[in-house]
């Protein structure tokens, strides 16, 4: 697909930025929605143009659907601590777009949830992820919901771990991962842009046990393999704990983190990134 007119929200961060360099390879007329131009780095003047709005308020969004074909939204809270909730931004902000969407004739809306989103309905990040997937799916426009595993980036918490001599896994560290490469993501979004009512599960090529994870990044940076592995109980207790003493914008991350490494997470593979050759290169950098 080439040349359709797409509005791209969340470009400024890491699956945005490479589903921006994604389409653009691909010669596709992209607009891209900035709240913050100082974080603007692509300068590819034939096919993109650079909006600046504030998503979570509706009224800077006004008409700026007009002429678009495709929104693509990657917008959700991960690390930002603007004082705002998941419902104020993962929900109301992508409804702010879908209502413009819906205003201007857009023919498609591509939403990046998470996998197991669907399952996980009582997490703070999915209550609100989830009602804005129900609001989607009934707008009458075609959708692409993303399920994506965690990202690569998200994975740099082990490398973080590691640096300091040994990884701490709850559990016994079997749970199996498919971590995906924000490269990879971007290339299969893109990829099935023609697609309708598309719901996408989807992670990286390597199925990897925690255990495994943490051994890459032990290796990654020369050091020997020390694996804590604490009881199950105490990740309940620090979920309690967090939900009980820290705000969401704390908790709502590690209760999504902590919740989904319990158990077994595995999407369709896909890809070529490989977390080890990750590990590797951002170790270079610790
Ligand atoms: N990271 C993972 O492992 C993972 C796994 C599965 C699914 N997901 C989902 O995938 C999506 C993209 O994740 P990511 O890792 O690329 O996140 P990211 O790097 O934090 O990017 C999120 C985007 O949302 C924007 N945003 C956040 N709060 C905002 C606010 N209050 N007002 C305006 N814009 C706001 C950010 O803008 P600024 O740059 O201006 O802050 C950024 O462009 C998210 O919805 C996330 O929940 C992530």
């Amino acid at each position: 697909m080439k040349h359709t007119n797409i509005l791209l929200a969340g470009a400024t961060g890491y699956l945005g930025n490479y589903l921006l360099n994604e389409l653009l390879d691909n010669k596709n007329q992209v607009i891209a929605i900035v709240r913050n131009p100082d974080k603007w780095q692509n300068s590819n003047e034939d096919y993109l143009e650079i909006k600046q709005a504030e998503v979570t308020k509706a009224e800077t969004l006004r008409d700026i659907c007009k002429g678009i074909n495709t929104v693509i939204s990657t917008v959700g809270i991960t690390k930002q601590k603007d004082g705002l909730t998941y419902m104020d931004v993962d929900y109301r902000a992508n409804m702010n777009l879908l209502e413009e969407a819906k205003k201007s004739g857009v023919a498609q809306f591509v939403y990046v949830s998470a996998i197991n989103g669907d399952k996980y309905r009582d997490l703070k990040i999915f209550e609100a992820k989830e009602k804005f997937v129900a609001a989607l799916k009934s707008s009458g426009l075609n959708y692409t919901i993303v399920r994506p595993n965690g990202f690569f980036s998200d994975m740099g918490h082990f490398l973080q771990m590691a640096k300091s001599g040994r990884v701490f896994l709850f559990g016994s560290g079997h749970q199996k991962f498919n971590p995906i490469h924000g490269a990879d993501l971007a290339r299969a979004i893109v990829a099935t842009l023609d697609d309708d009512n598309k719901e996408l599960t989807i992670g990286g090529p390597d199925v990897m046990s925690l255990n495994e994870i943490a051994k890459l990044a032990l290796t990654a940076l020369n050091k020997p393999i020390k694996i804590i592995h604490l009881p199950d109980w105490s990740r309940k207790l620090t979920i309690r704990c967090l939900r009980s003493f820290t705000s969401v914008t704390t908790y709502g991350p590690m209760e999504f983190f902590l919740t989904l490494m319990a158990e077994d997470n595995i999407a369709s593979t896909y890809g070529h990134e490989h977390l080890k050759d990750f590990y590797l290169e951002e170790a270079k950098n610790l």
